[in-house]
């Protein structure tokens, strides 16, 4: 079997629904549940015997031991962490123990674990970490895209907190020879986003009638990659990618914020019609910008594709389709999110 971390959150339930309906390996899938851990996002597994899940920290030495010895599992892919750049700047100290400490806590349980392995099963064993472009900083408006010799340069504190995982994970092969792989992946959307994120907040805010916070003048650049592209790239690295290795992944899309806004606004009005028949773009409001905010990230996921043979299927618009389709299909989902700590939060942040 394999062991992830943060299986319950966005990139991790869609991982595992992928994995389970694909390879069938069981999973075992420990997550701490905090507010962005949701198990409604894993209900079409219940009574499925190949997902074993477990509530609590990757920073609980002795609770991680247990684990790995119980079960054994031949990879450990971590997913878990605190990921919204807004809530790091307002209260960072989650972000230092769950993405340092915790990552930390977590390697030191696995080399123990991998140590102890019979030769072969240590040779076959491998920790995925998976990290974000953002690690590298921020780009002018005329650079190339990230490559994985791109300096760090983060600029958040999660952006920090997660190079400095990174930097653990490294040393960790460097000095130990544990069988590492890192991911750097751009900005994921699709099903089970946890509405703080921009596309699905603008999804959820547009068909309540509220506005559409656009940061600054909302021209940002991020790399955009569907969620079931990213999980595909996860899974090619696992199983070819060479230990010790980084790959950036990507898709090649490239999007100032405010025409994401507006394409979502587009296939909102195409797909559910306002009842007064305008155009949800007259929702969108521009908003103090964000602290530090960085202004461009772009990434070259050229190795990926050279040497794994990995490529994205999706392209914004088949994907950003697929995800607004989800979202009206699901409204259930996005109520039950929407209740309790999500709306503390989002008076907190955006005040009135
Ligand atoms: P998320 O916030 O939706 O989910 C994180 C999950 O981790 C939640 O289920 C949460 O309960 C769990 N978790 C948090 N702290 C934990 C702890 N101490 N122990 C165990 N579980 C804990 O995040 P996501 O968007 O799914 O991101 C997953 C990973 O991918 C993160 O490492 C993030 O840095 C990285 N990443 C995200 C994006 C993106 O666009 N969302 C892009 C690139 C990389
Ligand atoms: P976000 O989804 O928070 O991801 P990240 O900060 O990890 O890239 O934000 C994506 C971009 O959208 C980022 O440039 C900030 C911007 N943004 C807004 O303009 N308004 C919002 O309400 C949010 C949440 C984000």
């Amino acid at each position: 079997m394999i062991l992830t971390t943060g299986g319950a959150g966005f990139i991790g339930s869609n991982f595992v629904l992928d994995w389970l309906a694909g390879a069938g390996e069981p999973v075992l899938n420990l997550d701490r549940l905090t507010y962005a851990g949701n198990l409604e996002n894993l209900a079409s597994l219940r009574g499925d015997a190949r997902h074993v899940f477990v509530q609590g920290d990757i920073g609980d030495a002795a609770l991680v031991a247990r684990l790995l010895a119980e079960h054994r599992p031949r990879a450990v892919v971590n997913f878990a962490a605190e990921s919204h750049v807004d809530r790091s700047i307002h209260d960072p100290e989650d972000f230092i123990q769950t993405n340092i400490v915790g990552t930390f806590r977590l390697l030191e349980a696995v080399r123990a674990y991998w140590s102890g392995l019979p030769a072969p099963e240590r040779a076959a064993f491998r920790f995925l970490h998976v990290s974000t472009d953002e690690v590298y900083g921020s780009l002018g408006k005329e650079d190339p895209a990230f490559s994985e010799s791109n300096r760090y340069e983060p600029n958040s504190p999660y952006s920090a907190s997660k190079a400095a995982s990174d930097h653990l994970v490294r040393a960790w092969h460097h000095t130990y020879g544990l069988p590492v792989l890192t991911t750097n992946c751009s900005n994921n959307y699709g099903p089970y986003h946890f509405p703080e994120k921009l596309i699905p907040l603008c999804i959820h805010n547009a068909l309540a009638g509220k506005p559409l916070p656009i940061y600054g003048d909302g021209q940002q650049r991020r790399d955009w990659l569907y969620v079931g592209d990213h999980c595909a790239a996860i899974r090619r690295v696992l199983e070819a990618g060479r230990p010790g290795e980084v790959y950036n992944v990507g898709g090649w899309n490239e999007m100032a914020n405010l025409e994401v806004v507006t394409t979502l606004c587009a296939m909102l009005d195409a797909m559910r019609p306002r009842a007064d028949g305008r155009s949800y773009r007259e929702q969108i409001g521009f908003v103090a910008d964000r602290p530090g905010h960085d202004r461009r990230y772009a990434i070259d996921a050229g190795k990926l594709e050279r040497e794994l043979g990995w490529k994205p299927q999706e392209t914004f618009e088949s994907g950003i389709r697929k995800t607004v389709r989800w979202y009206l299909d699901h409204q259930d989902w996005v109520n039950n999110v929407t209740s309790g700590a999500y709306r503390d939060w989002v008076g907190k942040h955006y005040g009135d």
